[in-house]
């Protein structure tokens, strides 16, 4: 990745950079940055009027109360955003969030990067994800962070400076929550709908997220964005502006206008459906926003599969690349190895094998891994106990509307996104110091302790297996393992399928590669459904109860300089009966960066692939953007 890049942009200002080339806007929809447009007329709207107290005690008279509903009936319809003022914060309560906004971004750069986003996720401290050298990156520094539920706060990337941080963030959570509430009943009465339609829709453990926004001074304010045109996926978002410097604009009508600062208002806006498009830019001055959002949970797959309902159309595989739902295929004659027998001396016929296995299929099936019959009969065992939980207990340990981590359906980025029939639920294994227990059910109560001896017995085979594909390279034992680090990352996901209805047209899992370093499957005892793409022709992988299914991931296929293939693999549903599966992968530790080993790099084979840091938050970039993350880190051959 290029150096410039690796400056925060709040460094970048303050040493006086000229904004390297990435911050340069070239051609924009939009056309040119206006810096100072004409005035948004926004409606500013009393919501204190929209109180949820009984009209008696309320100082209005009701003709107030119904004018203010009409008029923001028609600010939600013509601006789809407006000024909220009586929202009964006051104004030095408002300045003291700017203040901490303002004091975590003036701290040195090693305190806040104790916040620093963590590898695929959003939450945390950080600029832009640079995932393609054609991106166009923002000026400006960012600190996520999960508001609500309360249960999903992740407290080790709240910052402990300035010392009340934590608490008026807190503080001022709970306030726009109330306001929200306020704001969604009263928008629903002004649109005559029910009203509680919007409350119902998001739920009593409705998301809530805080964006800290810096926007540091820029030297090309014409030039460069402080955040790039966009509409928010939230439900509302409710912004708290700097006091002194504006920066927002909306667009309306097609053109740009300016949103003023009121200093005690807080701007509201509808997020996607209303569609307004949204857009920051880099004025002269440092200031600071604060975005806080709320976002839905829908159904899950296991639910509309135990509500007998049809699968909604985003379910529905229209034209897939790789063909129509074919569940009558052959078997994938993939290789039966006995990895008991790499690690002795005598291996070379074992580790030919593997080598060979790799580079075709890209997996094998492993026997003589040392597990037993019982424990791994018993992680199917408390792998489908959980699913079995009523939904409102699996709730607790939801994922985050943008994290891997946790229960949950598909990662939503898109309305035009295929669904998968799929639930799962993905817990960090390893570092132990990163698990996030409050994500790891305590039902069936030994579900912890199985699935960590588990996970921590994987372990152990995956580093046999990173030390012997590299010695059936030829390259020396470590070459792979050191790469990862010592604290490489373990994840564990556990996969249940649903019966579903239309297995003809609906998918368990879309084709994909890992992003892994090598992922290991223990499949259902019972039930097939895993199928894997070779020479552009799908097999299924036919179970062997006490084998464990091994494939490479992304990160093996681009340290191997492309003589191992990552595989792409599906997995397929059925009517009957039900499927589960729990899978462990690798991951390097975030901070190492990964590349074709030396060892495997000559004339007759270039080098294939660029060196990558942090390919999770790669691949998360390319799946939102609907591309393949492996492509992207390519070479382009001469
Ligand atoms: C996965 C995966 C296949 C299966 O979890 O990445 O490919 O059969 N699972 O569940
Ligand atoms: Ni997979």
């Amino acid at each position: 990745m290029m150096a410039s890049v690796a400056k925060t942009v709040q460094q970048l200002s303050i040493d006086g950079d000229e904004p390297p080339l990435p911050y340069i806007i070239k051609e924009n929809t939009f056309g040119a940055i206006d810096t100072f447009p004409p005035l948004a007329e926004i409606p500013v709207i009393d919501i204190s009027l929209f109180s949820l107290l009984p009209p008696s005690s309320s100082a209005h008279s009701p003709k107030e109360a119904e004018d203010e509903l009409e008029k923001l009936r028609s600010a939600l319809t013509s601006w789809g955003c407006f000024q909220a003022i009586g929202h009964g914060m006051p104004i030095a309560f408002l300045d003291k969030v700017r203040e901490v906004t303002k004091q975590f971004f003036a701290l040195p750069l090693e305190e806040k990067q104790k916040s620093s986003r963590p590898a695929g996720s959003v939450e945390g401290f950080g600029g832009d994800s640079v995932v393609s050298e054609k991106q166009v990156l923002d000026w400006c520094d960012r600190l996520s962070l999960r508001v609500y539920p309360e249960d999903q706060r992740k407290l080790y990337l709240w910052p402990e400076n300035p010392k009340d941080f934590r608490e008026i963030l807190n503080e001022y959570s709970i306030n726009i929550k109330s306001v929200a509430i306020i704001l969604f009943t009263a928008m629903a009465k002004s649109l005559n709908l029910e009203e509680n339609c919007f409350s119902k829709e998001f739920g009593e453990r409705a998301i809530m997220q805080g964006r800290f926004i810096l926007y540091p001074p820029c030297r090309r304010p014409d030039q460069v964005f402080g955040l790039k045109a966009h509409s928010d996926r939230s439900g509302v978002t409710i912004l708290l502006q700097d006091k002194e410097v504006e920066g927002l604009q909306v667009l309306k009508d097609g053109k740009w206008l300016r949103v003023p600062v009121i200093p005690h208002a807080l701007f509201v806006n509808l997020g996607d459906q209303m569609q307004v498009a949204m857009l920051e830019n880099a004025e002269n001055m440092a200031q600071s926003l604060l975005h806080t959002e709320m976002a839905s949970l829908a159904k899950t797959a296991h639910e509309l599969s135990i509500d007998g309902d049809e699968p909604p159309p985003r379910y529905i595989v229209k034209d897939s690349p790789f063909g129509s739902i074919d569940s009558s295929l052959p078997s994938a004659p993939v290789p039966v190895i006995d990895i008991g027998l790499l690690s002795s001396a005598s291996s070379n016929e074992e580790l030919e094998k593997l080598k060979s296995a790799l580079s075709s299929w890209g997996c094998f099936q492993a026997i003589g891994h040392g597990i037993s019959d019982s424990h791994l009969d018993k992680v199917r065992e408390v792998a489908k106990q959980f699913f079995e939980r009523p939904i409102e207990e699996k709730k607790k340990y939801s994922r985050a509307a943008t994290q891997g981590e946790g229960y949950g359906g598909d990662l939503i980025v898109s309305d035009k996104q295929i669904l998968d029939w799929s639930d799962r639920l993905a817990l960090k294994v390893l570092p132990e110091d990163e698990r996030r227990l409050d994500l790891w059910p305590e039902n069936p109560d030994n579900f912890r302790e199985i699935l960590t001896e588990y996970a921590v017995k994987i372990k152990s085979i995956i580093d046999l297996l990173f030390k012997s594909i590299a010695k059936s390279l030829n390259l020396e034992d470590n070459t792979f393992l050191s790469q990862f680090g010592d604290r490489q990352v373990l994840i564990a996901r556990v996969n249940f399928y649903p019966r579903c209805p239309r297995p003809d047209q609906v998918l368990g899992l879309k084709p994909h590669s890992d992003k892994s370093g090598i992922t290991v499957l223990l499949q259902d005892k019972e039930v097939e459904g895993l199928h894997v793409l070779k020479d552009h022709q799908w097999f299924k992988v036919s179970i062997i109860p006490h084998a464990l299914v091994v494939n490479v991931g992304d990160q093996m296929e681009i340290m191997s300089n492309g003589i191992i293939k990552s595989p792409v693999h599906r997995a397929v549903t059925n009517p009957n009966w039900l499927r589960i599966s729990v899978a462990v992968s690798n991951e390097p530790e975030p901070e190492k960066e990964i590349g074709p080993a030396d060892g495997l790099i000559d004339e007759q084979r270039p080098r294939l692939y660029r060196s990558v840091k942090d390919y999770a938050a790669i691949n998360f970039e390319c799946f939102q953007n609907g591309e393949i993350a492996i492509e992207t880190v390519k070479i382009a051959s001469q």
